[in-house]
């Protein structure tokens, strides 16, 4: 495909998009009745709705619509390059800009539009962060995110991971977030055909995940439950920190499917359980919660999110937040450790949900909290640690 029927496809998927299919969903669905495609194709047309998603209001009003098309004329002159030049009409290119599209568009309107995020969500994170925080925020959430592996310190070293990745053309440096984080830098794609990928050695795994890890200090012999599995991402980082006996609990079973075959291959063992198993073996030196939230410090991964949420889903979220604190809270031990984790950036998903909790629970007390913001080394995370008080 020439660049000009690259930009006509990922107009077309943001058609889709734009009219309510998820993003992966539509991409998918071009996929497979463009068979001339080949996987550079893919990649490219990929990158490019994905960079008009994240930046999806600024690119409409540049662009003078909110259509696929114009989204991507608008993309195109944000970066300074003349549309006119690849929308030709030649060959697969798209059609040659109309007199009204030439002349429709105008710079984003400061605020919610320059920082494409919808009114009530810029509003509220002007409140929580400020305006100056906000507009860093979401800043961020309009670049792309960093590729990060993490590596299974069990298996080898940073530096002997690094250097296996090279032999098979990726390139990726140690990272300061965590000591398990490398940053790849060049070669992602090739990241899954890898032998260290293949043997274990690394994990696809953002920095910022690994470093909540890293703060809940694992030792020796620690009993320990991640309440929210989901595909155990942070189960095995645990696993890879000290010798724990693990367990992964997730009220969707079905989403730790995996789990036996990706522990094993990181050669750990990690038990599943349901929630009478996991009463039944508690009480948890630590529990972990990685609840459900608006995944919005993973934005920049998942641009598509931003749109569809609303202020009903996010007050939904608060509640499932608080539900699931007080669920392990009653399987945390009395010297035990119940930790909070979110990929979010939103207040009222993390010290907020922290405040209420210790306002339902007198006797318990925050021994810790930290907020990462999206950057160049990870997502946007927050974590708290919480405590019975001693008497
Ligand atoms: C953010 S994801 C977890 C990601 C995972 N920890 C990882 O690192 O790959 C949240 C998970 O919480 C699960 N969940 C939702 N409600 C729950 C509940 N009440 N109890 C336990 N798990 C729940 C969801 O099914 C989902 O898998």
């Amino acid at each position: 495909m020439t660049p000009a029927a690259r930009i006509a496809a990922a107009a077309e998927v943001l058609d889709r998009v734009i009219a309510g299919t998820p993003a992966e969903q539509a991409l998918t669905g071009w996929a497979r009745g463009a068979r001339y495609a080949g996987s550079g194709d893919r990649a490219a047309v990929r990158d490019h709705v994905f960079d008009a998603l994240r930046r999806l209001r600024s690119a409409a009003a540049r662009g003078g619509a909110m259509t696929g098309r114009a989204v991507m004329i608008g993309l195109l002159r944000e970066r300074g390059e003349e549309p006119a030049s690849l929308f030709t009409g030649q060959g697969h290119a798209p059609a040659p800009l109309t007199a009204e599209e030439a002349a429709a568009g105008h710079a984003p309107e400061p605020g919610a539009e320059a920082m494409d995020l919808p009114d009530w969500l810029w509003a509220l994170l002007c409140r929580e962060s400020g305006e100056q925080g906000a507009a860093a925020l979401a800043a961020q959430l309009r670049r792309r995110a960093p590729v990060m592996l993490r590596v299974n310190l069990r298996a080898g070293g940073r530096d002997e991971a690094r250097d296996r990745l090279a032999d098979d053309g990726v390139t990726a440096e140690p990272d300061a977030i965590s000591p398990s984080a490398l940053r790849v830098v060049d070669g992602a794609r090739r990241i899954r055909g890898s032998a260290a990928y293949r043997d274990g050695l690394v994990e696809l795994q953002d920095g910022a995940s690994q470093a909540v890890v890293d703060e809940l200090h694992l030792t020796t012999g620690m009993k320990t439950l991640d309440f929210c599995a989901g595909g155990g991402g942070k189960a095995l980082a645990m696993t890879g920190r000290a010798d724990i006996a693990a367990f992964a609990h997730d009220a969707d079973p079905d989403r730790m499917r995996d789990l036996p075959q990706r522990a094993a291959r990181a050669g750990v063992h990690i038990d599943r359980v349901t929630l009478a198993e996991a009463h039944a073996q508690a009480p948890f030196d630590l529990a972990l919660c990685d609840v459900p939230c608006s995944g919005s410090g993973a934005w920049r991964r998942a641009p598509d999110a931003k749109w569809r949420l609303t202020p009903e889903a996010l007050e939904r979220l608060h509640a499932r937040q608080d539900a699931i604190l007080d669920q392990a809270a009653a399987l945390t031990g009395a010297n035990g450790t119940l930790a909070y984790a979110t990929c979010s950036i939103l207040a009222s998903e993390n010290t907020a949900r922290v405040d209420a909790f210790l306002a339902r629970h007198p006797g318990w007390h925050q021994h810790h909290s930290r907020q990462w913001v999206p950057g160049a080394s990870g997502d946007g995370f927050f974590t708290a640690h919480l405590r019975r008080d001693r008497h």
